[in-house]
């Protein structure tokens, strides 16, 4: 799993949707009472004891049909008291927000909690990505998305490749206007190197589409002709095809509407939630992309 992480210090009090963010497989149920709950109950209960000494984890317990495979992953810079305290709430959270579900994932500020009834452990998947957006308005968009690109590439070779590292890379420097620019990537270590790069790049790739898309003025609106009208209201359907039909995990907007759709410069529309300030990678890679501001 990985995180990815930017945000600009001086402008703190963004509307963001406060984790925890989730991710419920919804297509299999486990019956209360049920061996799998109970194995899930004692996996869930012991976790946060494991976070106050390790702040990347994974176990499982319990015989096959029935078994509960688990990982948990802090943020590498916050101490084990809050690793602790953010596993203990996050293995509240994730039975409240999938109950009955055999596969979960849940986001909280610091700390991610995975389970399922199948070993993830090592296997990189990328698909079942959900990408969200922040409206936020910034005045500089296309240099904030060069210094996103320089130093995310920078930081993705750094986590992957240099086993010092561990996989996990930060950076804080001046942005500009006496701005600073703060980055963080993080992989699980159960990944390879490879496969830290992989999920690091198409999370960087969504990062930095993000940042064409924000950068894109509403003046433009006028130039749209009749023939990028139809081609947006296609992809619009096709994407809503995708998360219905298609991606790994079925995933149902509830909210589509107008001022959900985001044209990128080639006038592509991509569907998004405003309430949400993240980017969320579903199941072994998750990018995790606070307080970005853009011109919309
Ligand atoms: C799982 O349970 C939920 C809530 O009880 C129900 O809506 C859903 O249809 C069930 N899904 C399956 C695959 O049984
Ligand atoms: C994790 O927690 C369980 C339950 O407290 C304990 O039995 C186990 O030894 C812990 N594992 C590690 C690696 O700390
Ligand atoms: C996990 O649960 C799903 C749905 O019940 C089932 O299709 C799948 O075979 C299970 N996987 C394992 C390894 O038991
Ligand atoms: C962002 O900028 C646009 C155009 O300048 C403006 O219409 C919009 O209200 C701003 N959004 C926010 C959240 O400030
Ligand atoms: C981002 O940076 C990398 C390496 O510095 C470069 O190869 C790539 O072309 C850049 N991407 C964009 C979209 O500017
Ligand atoms: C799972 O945890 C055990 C320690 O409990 C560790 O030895 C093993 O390397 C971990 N596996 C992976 C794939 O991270
Ligand atoms: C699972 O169901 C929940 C609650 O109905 C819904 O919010 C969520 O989008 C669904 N997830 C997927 C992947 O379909």
């Amino acid at each position: 799993m990985l995180l990815l992480y930017f945000s600009i210090a001086s402008i703190l009090d963004l509307a963001y949707a406060d984790p925890p963010n989730r991710l419920c497989s919804n297509n299999s149920n486990y019956t209360d009472n049920s061996p799998f709950q109970n194995n899930l109950e004692t996996v869930m209960s012991s976790l946060s004891s494991n976070a106050s000494v390790s702040k990347i984890f994974n176990t499982s317990t319990g015989i096959d049909p029935d078994r509960v495979y688990a990982q948990y992953m802090c943020l590498n810079y916050v101490t084990s008291e809050r690793c602790s305290a953010c596993i203990a709430v996050a293995s509240q959270d994730i039975r409240h927000l999938c109950p009955g579900d055999k596969e979960a994932v849940v986001w909280e500020e610091l700390c991610q909690l995975r389970y399922s009834n199948q070993s993830f452990l090592g296997s990189l998947d990328v698909s079942g990505n959900i990408p969200q957006y922040n409206a936020k308005n910034i005045t500089n968009p296309e240099d904030l998305s060069l210094v996103v690109n320089k130093t995310l590439s920078g930081l993705i070779k750094k986590a992957a490749f240099d086993p010092s590292a561990n996989m996990y890379a930060t950076e804080d420097g001046p942005f500009t206007n006496g701005d600073s620019f703060f980055s963080l990537v993080q992989c699980s270590t159960d990944l390879s190197p490879n496969d830290c790069y992989k999920c690091l790049e198409v999370a960087i790739k969504k990062c930095y589409d993000l940042l064409q898309i924000v950068s894109w003025n509403p003046r433009k609106r006028a130039q749209l002709s009749w023939r990028s009208r139809i081609s947006i209201i296609d992809g619009i359907a096709k994407g809503t095809l995708y998360l219905h039909e298609d991606s790994r995990l079925r995933i149902i907007h509830r909210d589509l509407k107008a001022s959900n759709i985001l044209l990128d410069n080639n006038m592509n529309p991509k569907i998004s939630d405003f309430g949400m300030a993240r980017i969320m990678e579903a199941n072994e890679c998750e990018a995790n992309t606070a307080r970005i501001m853009g011109t919309l």
